[in-house]
């Protein structure tokens, strides 16, 4: 098949090829054939919904399965009601706020759709896109059901080139309007139930969505990866979440942080991973945040960057193009990492996790290699904490590794001296804790340290709380060696002996974690 295609690029719609572009591609379609064309989310795949054969041909183009329904796309939400059997209040409420746009709505299907549409369910989707071609092209030709116009399982395309290159000899028409805004797909919302539930994250933000439609459900993580996750009954409404999605060719590890901003965390967690994979002889790539990409040069072979860390809106932009991006650098493997899930945020990690063939988990405060700064936090600053902080000094002295280290309490009377008991512990294994004064932590430690290391789980805690940016490299010390239960607890009020098995306890944590850090680093 000769595929046609319309460059309408830098043109006024006015133009006199902006219009024959549409006039033709209308012609196309109300023939039965396929065109793709964008919209502000990505290019999408489109047949009539009401010529016998046409919605077919979609299904056969991009080796879809039979059972993956498609999206209608509409002018506006009276052509979305005719196609709809119900049409409650929350879907007005959702269309007056946001359409034309990339939000997609689930309801139950009127007759006047055919069910090849939605094959064996009893609901349709539709959406009113706000691209002026995709808007142009429905206006002329009717309501349009459209995928996104990539080969099933391969990224979405959000450029004319991605369509042509992959979908070339399938498609009869291809209008080209340059990369699209949004870079990932519309936001998929069920309001067939009783509360809204979010099928898939996309262009609209869930904090959008809740803001004018109250409570909105979501899907615990899809299927795919979700180790040891119970399958929610209502993963049967969003067919799409079945199948592994958006893969590049190259094999994917996805690092997977907190959710939170953790961009300590996501660079930690990619450099152990190119560093494991160097290791077993394969070359790798790095996609993700610049500051990321930024980090591993010269670790990695070669690095693909998708903006500032905290810019998820460049990232979602970016992302697919990257995707595909990655795969032209020759790498065997390529290494990604999650960004933090607000705002379009949560619908990149969406994508980002259905292309990985791995997801690692990026341990809270991921430092699996020796960080340069670690904090010791406990309450007063004048047992623990200090005690913490001159035997891993000694500690990593011995070991040859490099670390500055400081100690600070919650609760923290400035300038206080250490225990006299804690003093004589560290004497007897020859360490000086005289001139140690106590401090209060500040914002400023939190902010410095590459790790935090509390006594405590509940100290962990607090100090996520105060200060939320350092959430995900905050965790308790016996967590970091592995042992989440265990506390190291207060001496203070106790004897010699009592403070002796303290610092014993301190020793022998201390010591995994050194020689952890001088293998990671060794090799
Ligand atoms: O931004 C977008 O939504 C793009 C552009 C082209 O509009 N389209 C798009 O279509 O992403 P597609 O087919 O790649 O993804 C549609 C998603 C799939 O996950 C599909 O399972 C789901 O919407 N879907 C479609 N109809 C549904 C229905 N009746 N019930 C539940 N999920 C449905
Ligand atoms: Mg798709």
């Amino acid at each position: 098949m000769k595929v046609r295609l319309y460059s309408v690029r830098g043109l006024d719609r006015r133009d006199p090829a902006y219009q024959r572009a549409i006039r033709e591609a209308a012609g196309v379609l109300a023939a039965g054939g396929l065109v793709a064309f964008p919209t502000e989310t990505v290019y999408g795949l489109g047949a009539l919904i009401h010529v016998p054969g046409a919605v077919e041909r979609i299904f056969a183009a991009k080796d879809r399965p039979a059972d993956n329904p498609l999206i209608v796309h509409v002018s506006d939400g009276r052509e979305a009601r005719r196609l709809c059997r119900r049409w409650p209040e929350a879907a007005q409420a959702a269309v007056d706020a946001f359409w034309p746009g990339p939000l997609t709505l689930i309801l139950p299907r009127s007759p006047a759709v055919p069910d090849i549409v939605s094959p064996g369910l009893t609901t349709v989707a539709v959406r009113a896109p706000a691209h002026r071609v995709a808007r142009d092209l429905i206006a002329a030709a009717g309501p349009l059901a459209a995928p996104s116009a990539n080969p099933s399982g391969r990224p979405s395309p959000t450029r004319a080139e991605h369509v042509l290159a992959e979908l070339g000899d399938r498609v009869d028409v291809v209008i080209d309007d340059g990369p699209t805004a949004i870079g990932l797909e519309s936001t998929v919302l069920d309001l067939t139930g009783e509360r809204p539930l979010l099928l898939r994250p996309g262009g609209v933000a869930l904090d959008s969505l809740r803001e004018v439609l109250g409570e909105v459900d979501i899907l615990p993580p899809g299927p795919v990866h979700a180790a040891g996750a119970v399958p929610d009954p209502r993963a049967a409404r969003s067919p799409g979440t079945r199948y592994r999605h958006y893969a590049p060719a190259t094999p994917l590890i996805v690092v997977r942080t907190g959710g939170g901003r953790d961009l300590a965390a996501a660079t930690a967690g990619v450099r152990s991973e190119v560093a494991r994979q160097r290791r077993d002889g394969r070359r790798v790539a790095v996609l993700g945040a610049d500051e990321v990409g930024q980090a591993l040069q010269g670790e990695a072979d070669a690095v693909v960057t998708l903006g500032p860390y905290t810019d998820a809106v460049q990232a979602a932009q970016g992302l697919f193009d990257g995707l595909r991006r990655v795969d032209a650098v020759g790498a065997d493997v390529v290494v990604a990492h999650t960004y933090p899930d607000l705002g379009v945020g949560l619908a990149v990690n969406d994508r980002l996790l259905r292309a990985a063939s791995q997801v690692r988990d990026a341990a809270p405060g991921a430092a699996r290699q020796a960080p340069r700064r670690v904090l010791f936090v406990c309450t007063g600053n004048t047992c623990r904490s200090p005690m913490a902080a001159a035997l891993l000094r000694a500690l990593a002295g011995e070991a040859g590794l490099d670390i500055e280290v400081r100690s600070a309490g919650i609760a923290a009377i400035a300038g206080g001296p250490p225990t006299p008991e804690a003093v004589a512990a560290l004497a007897a294994r020859g360490i000086v804790l005289e001139g140690h004064r106590s401090r209060r932590l500040q914002e400023e430690d939190a902010a410095w340290a590459e790790l935090i290391l509390t006594m405590t789980r509940h100290q962990r805690d607090q100090v996520r709380g105060l200060y939320p940016e350092a959430a995900g490299r905050t965790v308790t010390l016996a967590e970091y060696v592995g042992e989440p239960g265990v506390d190291v607890e207060d001496p203070i009020g106790g004897d010699e002996a009592r403070y002796r098995a303290t610092l014993a306890q301190l020793e022998r944590l201390l010591r995994r974690i050194v020689a952890r850090w001088r293998d990671e680093r060794g090799t």
